[in-house]
């Protein structure tokens, strides 16, 4: 019952775009207020930026982060947000039914980019507004000066312009939660509408449709054919958002659900295909996996909150062991196909479906998923090599042929290292793994961490916030070009070779 991988420097998957460990704020529960941003907590700058999640966030350092929303992004009027903080209206958000306060919008946004080491990914509102709005914006943030929008933001203190170059349009159009929720044949066209004028005003921005909310929706995969069908020629990217639970205390069927996210990743590619196909096009459709995680913990929590309040504690899930093997798994599934998925956020990044919890005037803790995300973005730049596997396998409720090793190695040529990232999914046996580096020559271990405990349900709190942690000391030997290595039950595992 050994597994054995087989990984060869010529069998590439494709370049990892960095982008693909880019995450998620959202003006949501308590993201961005109490969040990234807390004037008056003992940590804040003056801009009111909490310097330990500044911290805690650049130890993950991510590439990218998508702003404003999600749902929130189609009732918002982006206005409300820029210009002397003390004019800013507060308003009635429907998406979360709560009130938005304002005190914070594009360009606190783009300083706290800047501070974190990140760069703004922008979803443009197609629920109630359209391409005129959009086209302001993208002048007021991107153009240099001389015009009304541009002119407006140097007033607000900006001189210079934000250079923002991805954006999204419309946030998760199918669906009928959606303010504003369009038909694959409406939102077809008000997005290429919105894109020709959005690149007209700025030639180098990247765009991102909006694919189907998740793979269940009954329109998917006709809404991916229809909507590229009417804007393959404007757009870059489309979009795919999912998430996970374990609502029936099922594990083993809840680690299974990454082949889901295999499959829903081919069909998007697939179908992104058949329509540059069908349009004899040159350019290829790549794919923004723009929203994905775990999300179900606080379901019945969130039923209970009070409606119309500031930042409440919506979607705050605590996450455990199991959650973060997952959420490895979920990396891998992005890795292996990382010829196609060139961007992806985990969502959320601060207190909302989050690897980062705050406590409002306390501390800021690392949840469990923290750890395989934070490791996918810290090794796993370079080079994905198509994992070749050979592993037991099982059969869960609703996956077949369930492999106990799903694992991925990427190749950092810059720094002549590989770096093997696996799960074992067997709940209760520890897995022997072989791995043949044959094309490699000889290697070193640097380090084999591993993420793992005893009961898969631990989860770290403000009390207990190191409860579930990594530690360097895997069992992975390496002789020449070949590891064995005895990953435990249930672990998430990272082999580091020089
Ligand atoms: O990330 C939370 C929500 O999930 C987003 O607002 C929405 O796009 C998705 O349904």
């Amino acid at each position: 019952n050994k597994a054995k991988m087989v990984v060869d420097k010529d069998f590439t998957i494709g370049e990892v775009d960095k982008r693909i460990y880019g995450s998620f704020i959202e003006h949501l529960g308590r993201a961005v207020y109490g969040g990234i941003y807390e004037p008056g907590h003992s940590s804040a700058d003056e801009q009111g930026f909490r310097g330990d999640v500044l911290e805690l966030i650049r130890g993950i350092d991510v590439p990218i982060v998508r702003y404003p929303g999600g749902n929130f992004v189609s009732g918002y009027n982006w206005e409300d947000g820029v210009g002397p903080v003390e004019s800013r209206p507060s308003r009635l958000e429907l998406a979360w039914r709560t009130v938005e306060p304002n005190l914070f919008g594009l360009n606190e946004f783009a300083d706290w980019c800047r501070k974190a080491g990140t760069e703004a990914m922008m979803a443009v509102n197609l629920g109630t507004r359209g391409p005129e709005e959009a086209r302001q914006l993208v002048e007021y943030a991107n153009h240099p000066s001389g015009t009304y929008w541009s002119d407006l933001r140097a007033q607000h203190g900006y001189k210079e312009p934000h250079h923002i170059k991805t954006w999204c349009l419309g946030n998760e159009m199918d669906g009928p939660w959606q303010i504003g929720a369009k038909t694959a044949a409406e939102y077809g066209r008000i997005a290429t509408e919105t894109a020709k004028v959005m690149k007209w005003v700025d030639p180098s921005l990247e765009l991102v449709a909006c694919g189907s909310s998740n793979l269940g929706m009954p329109t998917f995969p006709e809404w991916e054919a229809t909507v590229l069908d009417l804007c393959y020629d404007h757009v870059d990217y489309i979009s795919l958002h999912t998430y996970y639970g374990n609502r029936d205390k099922d594990s083993a069927n809840f680690l299974a659900q990454s082949m889901g996210m295999d499959s829903f990743i081919n069909t998007v590619i697939s179908t992104a295909d058949y329509i540059q196909a069908k349009k004899r096009g040159k350019k290829k459709i790549n794919l923004s996996f723009d929203e994905w995680n775990v999300w179900y913990h606080s379901n019945d929590a969130d039923r209970q909150i009070e409606p119309w309040t500031v930042a409440p504690p919506q979607l705050e899930d605590i996450y455990n062991l199991e959650d973060a093997l997952l959420v490895g798994c979920m990396l891998i599934s992005i890795l292996k196909r990382a010829d196609r998925v060139k961007m992806a956020c985990i969502a959320q990044l601060v207190n909302v479906i989050a690897p980062i919890m705050t406590a409002n005037g306390g501390a800021a803790w690392k949840q469990t998923i923290y750890y395989p995300y934070m490791h996918a973005s810290i090794f796993g730049r370079g080079t994905a090599l198509v994992p070749l596997i050979h592993s037991p396998k099982y059969d869960a409720k609703d996956y077949t042929d369930v492999p106990y090793l799903e694992a991925v190695a990427v190749h950092n040529e810059e720094q002549s290292e590989v770096t093997i990232f696996a799960v074992n999914r067997n709940l209760t046996e520890s897995l022997p793994l072989d791995i043949d580096l044959r094309s490699f020559g000889s290697f070193t271990l640097i380090e084999h961490i591993v993420l793992e405990h005893d009961d898969l349900k631990a989860a770290n709190t403000l009390e207990t916030p190191d409860r579930v942690a990594p530690h360097p000391n895997g069992s992975a030997v390496v002789t020449g070009s070949t590891v064995e290595a005895l990953l435990g039950k249930a672990s998430w595992n990272v082999i580091r070779l020089k």
